[in-house]
């Protein structure tokens, strides 16, 4: 049995999904389902015992400690937190709260848990903090890539609140001796992406016929990695990173904002073609994003030599599975969009709920 925190977020559901693809071991699965969580995503567990999901806040001390109790997990993944550099700067207060607050009420429960268990269980146990490559702040464009030893520099409310999370977890097993791992990747991109961030959006805008707004001169750098890689990563961290280390986990794919939002027209023209026109004609230059950090980009290399772990995808094909993911669920957008995905529980299961 693992728990995972923030599963039914974009990464987290993805991760729950895959995980019970390849292997029978129950998930119990503790989330908060903020605007950002959202129970449809793990439609296609309905009904099945290996899922056991649980609506609740990984800063209630109490409920993470009876849960801990009453199913034994060998490991906590640890994917929930405000994850939206916009919205951290338009109001940070959530995310002191999750990130920070929220990890630190989850590394003492998970201690004093982990403190009383038989020596081969505390031996084999493991804590997985889910982090960013934003805690390393901006780089220049002919800098060397992020590696582990790379100083932390963050620079948005979002990702100051990440580095403060990672300071924890790496303090809880320097201090405590909590076998923790963590692991920072850049940005990923597949189903289940809310669309808020910058492809999804790009995505249901353009096949609204709306502006696709570019911030700035759009030459922002990103390394862009598919949600699935990033799960692959997460589960061989678990099954064979060393305690105590971190691992940089990325796509070798570096390209600037307006050359990502060009891809995602083509696409479009060739899978949804328009009867207005190549798509490009609704990309809008607005106002940048502040302290917009200008560029990204991830050494992998540390969880290759070690670990073995490799992308099994490359942009081209990730970005176009992603694309028709979004062509081909048109229902799940329309709910994010209305906002009716937050009444699915309700709906879905009334008032066992
Ligand atoms: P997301 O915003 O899509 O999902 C976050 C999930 O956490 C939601 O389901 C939400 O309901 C839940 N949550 C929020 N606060 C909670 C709380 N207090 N208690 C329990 N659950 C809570 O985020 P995501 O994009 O899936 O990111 C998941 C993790 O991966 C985050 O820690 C993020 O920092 C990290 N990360 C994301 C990316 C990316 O590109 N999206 C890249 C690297 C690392
Ligand atoms: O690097 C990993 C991080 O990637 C994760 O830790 C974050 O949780 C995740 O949200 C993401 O952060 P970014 O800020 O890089 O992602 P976002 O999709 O918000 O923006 C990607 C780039 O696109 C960034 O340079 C800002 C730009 N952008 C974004 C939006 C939403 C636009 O130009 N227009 C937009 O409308």
């Amino acid at each position: 049995m693992i728990l995972v925190t923030g599963g039914a977020g974009f990464i987290g559901s993805n991760f729950v999904l895959d995980w019970l693809a390849q292997s029978n071991e129950p998930v119990v699965n503790l989330d908060k389902l903020t605007y950002a969580g959202n129970r449809r995503n793990l439609a296609s567990l309905d009904g099945d015992a290996r899922h056991v999901f649980v609506q609740g806040d990984i800063g209630d001390s109490a409920l993470v400690a009876r849960l801990l109790a009453e199913y034994r997990p060998r490991a906590v993944i640890n994917f929930a937190a405000e994850s939206h550099v916009d919205r951290s700067i338009h109001g940070a207060d959530d995310f002191i709260q999750t990130n920070v607050v929220g990890t630190f009420h989850l590394l003492e429960a998970v201690r004093a848990h982990w403190g009383h268990l038989p020596a081969a269980e505390r031996a084999s146990f493991r804590f997985l903090h889910v982090s960013t490559d934003e805690v390393y702040g901006s780089l220049a464009p002919d800098a060397p890539a992020f590696t582990e030893d790379h100083v932390y520099e963050p620079n948005s409310p979002y990702s100051a609140s990440k580095a403060a999370s990672d300071h924890l977890v790496r303090a809880w097993h320097h201090t405590h001796g909590l076998p923790v791992l963590t692991t920072n990747c850049s940005n990923n991109y597949g189903p289940y992406h809310f669309p808020e961030k910058l492809i999804p959006l790009m995505i249901v805008n353009a096949l609204a016929g709306k502006p696709l707004p570019v911030y700035g001169d759009g030459q922002q750098v990103r390394d862009w990695l598919y949600v699935g890689d990033h799960c692959s990563a997460i589960r061989r961290v678990l099954e064979a990173g060393r305690v105590g280390e971190t691992y940089n986990v990325g796509g070798w794919n570096e390209q600037p904002n307006l050359a990502i939002v060009h891809t995602i027209c083509r696409l479009l023209d060739e899978l949804r073609p328009s009867a207005e026109g190549s798509y490009a004609r609704l990309v809008t230059h607005v106002k940048d994003r502040p302290g917009h950090d200008r560029r990204y980009a991830i050494d992998a290399r540390k969880i290759e030599r070690e670990l073995g772990w490799r992308p099994a995808e490359t942009f081209e094909t990730g970005i176009r599975k992603t694309v028709q993911w979004y062509l081909d669920h048109a229902d799940w957008v329309a709910e994010v969009q209305s906002g009716s995905y937050r009444d699915w529980v309700q709906t879905q299961y009334g008032a066992a709920a």
